[in-house]
């Protein structure tokens, strides 16, 4: 049996998912893209997970997409491919999926980071869009989430010359929440996701849904969509003890409900 491209581990309601595939400094195949939106879908769905940590290894990220099983592929073969199929589903996944990236998040893996909704980085943690120099450009939304995390000045001089991002420059420019020492990417990335895992998970969910809407949307339209979502929450169990709670000044317990 060879091994899994990706791996899981479960901790109370923190799941972490790992890239596993060490040789190629996890290159993202279709095979590894598969098994990560299988993963990633299953934990969505299983009820005791509450957040998500996506990670590869202390010494690497992700250095993109596969590019030998790219490199001789025509056009055609490409769009028939339809490989960003599974990168949106990843974009679907409803639980808060935290990054916690060290080493090379280059390419697609940037892309995948990108698609994350908080990063983690360590101090080693370099970013970057470096398509430009094997004669293609971002696919995977680089040009798009990249340039409303960081703006059109850094995506331009990012997508346009593949110049990286140190840990710092990433923090600088809002692309990442926060940076750390290698030795504690993980585990700090894992505290946030027990932080937000101990918080009401469908307000946690449907803030997260209000959040994303925010750059697909008009103004009026998204601050329409907040509101219908705000009103959903008093429909919750969650809602009721939030509020009890405060007035009885003990510790809610949230069920998700
Ligand atoms: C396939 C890759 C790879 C990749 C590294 N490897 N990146 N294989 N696809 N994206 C392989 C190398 O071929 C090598 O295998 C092994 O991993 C170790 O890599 P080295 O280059 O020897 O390591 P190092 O000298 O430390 O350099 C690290 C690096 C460099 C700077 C990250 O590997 C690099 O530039 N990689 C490509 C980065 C990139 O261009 N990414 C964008 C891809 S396009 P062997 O067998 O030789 O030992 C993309 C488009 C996304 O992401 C669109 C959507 C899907």
């Amino acid at each position: 049996m060879s091994e899994p491209l990706v791996r899981t581990e479960r901790s109370g309601p923190v799941a972490t998912v790992f890239l596993n595939r060490p040789s190629v400094l996890n290159a993202i195949s279709l095979a590894l893209m598969k098994e990560l939106v299988e993963a990633l879908e299953a934990l969505d769905a299983e009820e005791a997970v509450r957040c998500i940590v996506l990670t590869g290894s202390d010494r690497v990220f992700a250095a993109g997409a596969d590019i030998k099983e790219m490199a001789s592929a025509g056009a055609v073969e490409m769009y028939l491919r339809n490989q960003f199929a599974h990168w949106d589903r990843i974009g679907r996944v409803r639980k808060p999926v935290i990054a916690a990236v060290s080493g090379y998040a280059l390419g697609g893996g940037c892309e995948l980071a990108l698609l994350c909704d908080l990063i983690v980085a360590s101090e080693t943690a370099v970013f970057g869009q470096p398509e430009v120099n094997l004669g293609v450009m971002p696919g995977a939304g680089g040009t798009q989430r990249l340039t409303r995390r960081v703006g059109k000045a850094i995506a331009m001089e990012m997508v346009l010359t593949g110049r990286r991002l140190t840990a710092a420059d990433a923090l600088a420019f809002g692309l990442v929440n926060r940076v750390v020492s290698v030795d504690r990417c993980l585990e700090e990335a894992r505290k946030l996701a027990a932080e937000v895992a101990s918080r009401p998970p469908l307000a946690v969910r449907l803030a997260k849904e209000a959040i994303l809407r925010s750059f697909e949307t008009s103004l009026e339209s998204g601050i329409d969509f907040e509101r219908k979502c705000f009103y959903l929450l008093f429909a919750s169990e969650d809602q009721k003890e939030g509020m009890k709670a405060f007035q009885e000044k003990r510790a809610p317990e949230f069920k998700g409900r």
